[in-house]
């Protein structure tokens, strides 16, 4: 079953997973940013930029390499201070007569068309679906749609043709891939996508995968006029010397490779904290994770998380998605030996 609704009872968009860990030092399985990040070679090659500080940042080899990662001229990218400031500059620049974004997911895309002045309708998807975004979810007369691929916080990875057949002339389709480099192989991504109708956004993050959160870079791929518009909408030097660095050595082939190897390394991560998940009463997950974190429903989960802190593990409440309530979860996945403390600090919550 698919809900669509205007949003009413307003849970709080502006809660982001880094809030849970603030103040205290828990284990993190509240923020999906990859464990041990960013590698060494990343930390040595961003060190040495410093050097160049005193100089303006300079984006064309870093537009040309997130280009050519991505087989698509260079017109179609543009690199911005993460993901989140995607969403702001889209939000400023388009003018929806009817904007309509997928749930649950990211909260940041409704939050930014909202402070813009748009008004945003709610396409919530359900567990009953597995979360799977069902034909005909989408109202036909909506010209702008956000969705999230693969979504956080449910972990649904959305076949491209499903997303696809979203596109219409005259709808803006974004597609928020700031997870899909946890995908093996990247598969279901529109990146590289430059045929379909109307305009195709494309956002991508290197925050996650390359933990670079406190850094912020990211990307639009969108078709030329479009970048442009975003483009002009963003103040001068928007990306610093660093940032644009990172964008260039993270889309090199040794460096895919090396995400690809992570995503790989964490789907076996995933399968083990889903063994365990399966193996504790009241615990359900829906739908088939895809992502570097799992949904996860549990009777009671707003108390169980408040113990979990208290035995030293932080995990993201799902009540400020909407779509989803008190009795929800979202946890990162990690290497098997702190999943396994973790399972056993949550088996013992639950008693
Ligand atoms: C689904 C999703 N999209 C985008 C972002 C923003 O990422 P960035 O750090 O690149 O701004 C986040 C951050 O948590 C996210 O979860």
């Amino acid at each position: 079953m698919t809900i669509v609704a205007d949003s009413q009872t307003e849970p709080d968009l502006r809660h982001h997973g880094d809030a849970e860990v603030r103040d205290r030092a828990l284990v993190d399985l509240a923020v999906n940013v990859r464990a041990g990040t960013p590698p060494r070679w990343l930390r040595e090659h961003l060190a040495a930029t410093v050097a160049g500080l005193a100089a303006y940042p300079e984006q064309t080899a870093a537009r040309a390499a997130v280009a050519a990662r991505h087989g698509r001229p260079v017109g179609e990218v543009l690199l911005t201070a993460g993901a989140a400031e995607a969403f702001v500059l889209l939000a400023r620049v388009l003018r929806p007569r009817r904007a309509v974004v997928v749930h649950p997911q990211f909260t940041e895309p409704e939050a930014a068309l909202r402070d813009a002045g748009h008004t945003v309708g709610r396409v919530v998807l359900t567990s009953d679906d597995g979360f799977r975004l069902t034909p005909g979810a989408v109202p036909e007369d909506a010209d702008l749609v956000v969705v999230g691929n693969p979504t956080n916080p449910t972990s649904v990875l959305h076949p491209a043709a499903a997303l696809t057949a979203l596109a219409r002339p005259g709808r803006t389709l974004v597609v928020d891939e700031a997870f899909i480099d946890t995908v093996p192989g990247e598969s279901e991504s529109l990146a590289s996508v430059r045929d379909l109708p109307g305009q195709v956004v494309v956002l991508r993050s290197l925050t996650k995968t390359w933990g670079l959160a406190g850094l912020r870079i990211g990307y639009v791929l969108a078709p030329a006029p479009l970048v442009a518009a975003l483009g002009a909408a963003q103040p001068l030097w928007p990306v610093s010397t660093p940032a644009l660095a990172a964008a260039e050595a993270c889309s090199t082939p040794a460096a895919l490779a090396e995400a690809d190897l992570a995503a790989a390394t964490g789907a076996g991560q995933r399968a083990h904290l889903l063994r365990g998940l399966a193996a504790l009463p009241g615990a359900r997950v829906h739908g088939e994770p895809a992502a570097s974190f799992v949904l996860v429903e549990l009777p009671g989960a707003a108390e169980v998380r408040l113990r979990l802190r208290d035995a030293g593990f932080a995990v993201r409440r799902g009540d400020t998605f909407p779509g989803l309530g008190p009795d929800w979860l979202r946890i990162a996945v990690r290497d098997e030996g702190t999943t396994d403390r973790f399972l056993a600090a949550l088996a013992a919550v639950l008693g």
